[in-house]
């Protein structure tokens, strides 16, 4: 296991208002993601802002996070939910100020967290000025979206191709005013930019320099494989696994995403970002085959997302499926770059609903204590489950496109309700009894407050990890795996003179009896640290032998060696 730590030349910033010492750029962290409508909602109207999120910042420092995404914040008439963007050099009023963003960077950056923005380059809200002045072919902006006459066949007017969006529907829509489609890669309220138009890259070049002038540290990049579109405007080759010309797997996207000059544009970013004193880094949001997905990485960003334990790990697979997901990322990407594991996200059910307890703690585990950046999204640090939301309460328009009886499949709300924070009023979100979403009605049961006094908690067990993850030993320890029975997964992370830590689950429904002297350099014997299941067989602090460790049906055990700094 190559080492992961790579360091980079930290400078005083010098910037607007804020004196603050930026850690060195880190290759090995706890990244957290806030969903803003969803965190902490300071005033009362249901809906998450900024200023709850500074009231709440302490729960970050708690819980070891270095550096929190915060999903869009932007001005925005939230048909996607901040992904439509109407300003991008603007807050947008539910969530707050300039001002409020102002000391939310110097509070973050009082408490040594770096600050990352969502940056959505692929595509304007339509009520964006830009689209509107765009729609009355008002110069330049006449050129700054995708715009198409269609083609005419037996005296009809159609869409250029067969291009489908990746949220649902043709990727066209016809537009009376400029007697032409425009295209969409997502929802029609949110129309493509024409990123051949060299405009429109200097807009978005200016986008970035505004944020980085007030001090970030860094980018997530929505959608970045479908920035630019071949030009032919091509019928796609057809997937062949369903006949709707509407699905959104109907089509191969060779022609709309992972075009080369998609990963051109990124270096042109990196650029502006490394013009600034502070370590910036860049996250790139793709779900791609391996080798269009590694390629980010040569193009200048930290790292592209790995989804792995989203897209590869479920209730089924075996030992031998985990040992692959985690070896994999390895294999496949460059010789000292950074890995990174991903447990959840808004688009995607929430882990504990996707995998059931123990899988769930497993993946947290994963991406705790693999090395690299492990990336929580809020809420499953204590194991938020879904809650139900009924046809009438789905706000999601990917829910909402969808019909009655479809929709809760598709709706990505049940993994976006707030935060529970306490057992009163709204989970402790708001003061409000009415959220933008339902709380979840569990949250007297799950929430941070009551699980914190839980020994057994979801968010207890996250904390373990987490001061585990902190540990500077930790991130310079290697990675040895093993495959021990076909449900029993193991890692150690060895260091030469600070103890190892060994991660063993078992997913089987049956209790298994493994022999740990399979790892070469381990001790005899080793420290129960943690125990999910059945601890009458596995006692927390609890000196074990490791030649018979009677591992309980589904079951997450951390084990130290007797010498560990951590
Ligand atoms: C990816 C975002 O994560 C998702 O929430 C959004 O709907 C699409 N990009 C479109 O911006
Ligand atoms: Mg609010």
């Amino acid at each position: 296991m190559r080492a992961v730590i790579a360091f980079c030349v930290a400078i005083l910033p010098l910037v607007i208002g804020i004196t603050w010492n930026p850690p060195e750029k880190a290759t090995d962290f706890s990244l957290y993601q806030i969903y803003p409508r969803s965190y902490k909602d300071s005033d009362g109207d249901g809906v998450g802002d900024l200023r709850g999120i500074i009231q709440r910042l302490d729960h970050l420092t708690e819980s070891n996070v270095n550096a929190l995404w915060l999903s869009p914040i932007y001005r925005s008439p939230m048909a996607d939910f901040g992904y439509d963007i109407s300003n991008f050099t603007d807050i947008d009023p539910t969530f707050g100020t300039l001002k409020d963003f102002e000391d939310l960077v110097k509070a973050a950056h009082d408490r040594n967290l770096s600050l990352i923005l969502d940056f959505v380059p692929n595509h304007t809200s339509d009520k964006h000025e830009w689209f509107q002045k765009s729609l009355q072919g008002i110069p330049p902006y006449d050129n700054y979206y995708v715009w198409h006459p269609g083609r005419v066949e037996n005296g009809t007017r159609k869409p250029p191709n067969n291009w489908v969006s990746a949220l649902s529907g043709p990727a066209w829509e016809w537009r009376d005013e400029r007697q032409a489609y425009y295209l969409h890669q997502f929802i029609k309220e949110e129309p493509d930019l024409n990123y051949y138009n060299p405009d429109v890259r200097r807009e978005m070049e200016d986008v970035l320099r505004f944020w980085l002038d007030r001090g970030i540290d860094g980018i997530r990049i929505d959608s970045m494989k479908y920035i630019y579109e071949d030009e032919r405007f091509l019928d796609e080759p057809l997937s062949g696994l369903t006949d709707d010309p509407n699905n959104i797997d109907y089509t191969l996207r060779i022609y709309t995403t992972d075009q080369q000059q998609t990963y051109d544009i990124l270096p042109t970013w990196r650029k502006i970002l490394d013009e600034y004193e502070q370590p910036q880094y860049i996250f790139i949001e793709v779900y791609a085959n391996t080798s269009s997905t590694m390629k980010y990485y040569h193009y200048g960003a930290d790292f592209p997302f790995n989804f792995d334990l989203i897209t590869n790990l479920t209730r089924t697979s075996t030992a031998a499926d985990i040992q692959h997901i985690v070896d994999s990322w390895y294999e496949n990407m460059p010789e000292d770059s950074t890995p990174n594991w991903v447990a959840g996200n808004h688009d995607q059910p929430r882990l504990v609903a996707r995998l059931g307890d123990p899988r769930a703690r497993a993946a947290t585990m994963f991406a705790l204590l693999l090395p690299g950046v492990g990336v929580t999204f809020n809420g499953e640090e204590i194991g938020m489950t879904e809650q139900y939301i009924s046809w009438e309460d789905t706000v999601d328009p990917l829910g909402c496109t969808a019909s009655k009886a479809t929709y809760q499949s598709i709706s990505r709300d049940p993994a976006r309700t707030p935060f529970q924070w306490d057992d009163s009023v709204s989970a402790g979100f708001s003061t409000n009894s009415h959220t933008w979403l339902p709380i979840n009605k569990n949250y007297k049961t799950y929430n941070l407050a009551t699980e914190k006094k839980d020994k057994n908690s979801y968010y207890t067990f996250y904390e373990k990890l987490s001061n585990l993850k902190k540990s500077p030993y930790l991130k310079e320890a290697n990675l040895v795996t093993k495959v021990l029975d076909k449900y029993v997964f193991a890692f150690a992370r060895e260091t030469e003179d600070h103890g190892s830590v060994y991660a063993v689950t078992n997913f089987g429904d049956k209790a298994s009896i493994v022999d740990l002297s399979v790892f070469d350099n381990i001790p005899r014997i080793l420290n129960v640290h943690y125990a999910s299941a059945d601890s009458k067989v596995l006692p927390w602090n609890k000196i074990i032998q490791i030649r018979r460790v009677i591992l309980p049906a589904r079951s997450v055990v951390i084990l130290t060696t007797l010498d560990a700094k951590f």
